[in-house]
């Protein structure tokens, strides 16, 4: 399957593709964390994109659209995780996939203000494999340090006040537009995401199922 993960900052767009990248088989693209890495090694594309990243913003158009057509050349089936998140870029996925087979399903986690602020505030993430906890929500067994690899555990810059902000200020404007624009395409499904993360997961499945059995 083609399938998109659309939300606000912190809905769980990135938990929830980690578990259902796992039960589809399907190769998970997240532009957040490719530009993450990125920014890690200080790249070209790093020069272009860090001053929007770290404070909120979105990165151009052209500049993420052409890493998206770069990482589904040649795939089968993906999930999208941060992209699209403007209409130009959900327009030009479609003229990309024109000669294919175009998106599947959007599937928009719906969370709301409160839960996002108290999941972005409490965000770790592994400095090394990236593995993503909550200090309340879903605490590493030991504190600071990832359960996968052991490495320290940080909080992203942009989880701080100002940014959050900006994020989630940039999303109103920019990328909650997207959902009527799947609506209309009949490919949107939307699920509550503020249960917990095994609670959305088995919604999210069950929808999926009825919504590709009908
Ligand atoms: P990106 O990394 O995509 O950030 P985001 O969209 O703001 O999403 P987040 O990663 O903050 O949240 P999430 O929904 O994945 O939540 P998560 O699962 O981590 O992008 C970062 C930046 O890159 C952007 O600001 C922009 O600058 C740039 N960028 C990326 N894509 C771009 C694009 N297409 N165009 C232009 N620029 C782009 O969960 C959050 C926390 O909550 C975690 O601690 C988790 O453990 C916890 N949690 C998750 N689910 C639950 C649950 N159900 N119950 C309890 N806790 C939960």
């Amino acid at each position: 399957m083609r399938i998109i993960l659309l939300g606000p900052p912190g809905a769980g767009k990135g938990t929830q593709a980690v578990m259902l990248s796992e039960h589809l088989k399907v190769a998970h693209i997240s532009t957040g964390d490719i530009l993450r890495e990125e920014l890690k090694k200080d790249s070209s594309l790093a020069k272009k994109a860090r001053r929007f990243v770290e404070s909120g913003g979105l990165v151009p158009d052209d500049i993420i659209i052409e890493v998206i057509k770069e990482r589904i050349s040649g795939l089968n089936d993906f999930l999208l995780d941060g992209f699209p998140r403007t209409i130009r870029q959900a327009q030009a996925l479609d003229e990309a996939l024109v000669n294919s087979r175009p998106i599947d399903l959007a599937i928009y986690l719906d969370a709301s203000t409160p839960t996002i602020i108290q999941r972005l505030s409490g965000r770790r993430i592994c400095s090394k494999c990236g593995a993503n906890y909550h200090i309340k929500n879903m605490p590493p067994k030991a504190v600071g340090f990832c359960d996968k690899c052991g490495s320290i555990l940080y909080q992203r810059p942009d989880d701080s006040e100002a940014p959050i902000k900006n994020r989630l200020a940039v999303y109103l404007k920019e990328t909650a537009s997207l959902i009527d624009y799947y609506q209309k395409q009949n490919k949107l499904l939307r699920i509550s995401s503020d249960p917990d993360a095994g609670e959305v997961f088995k919604e999210l499945i069950q929808a999926l199922n009825s919504k590709v059995l009908k």
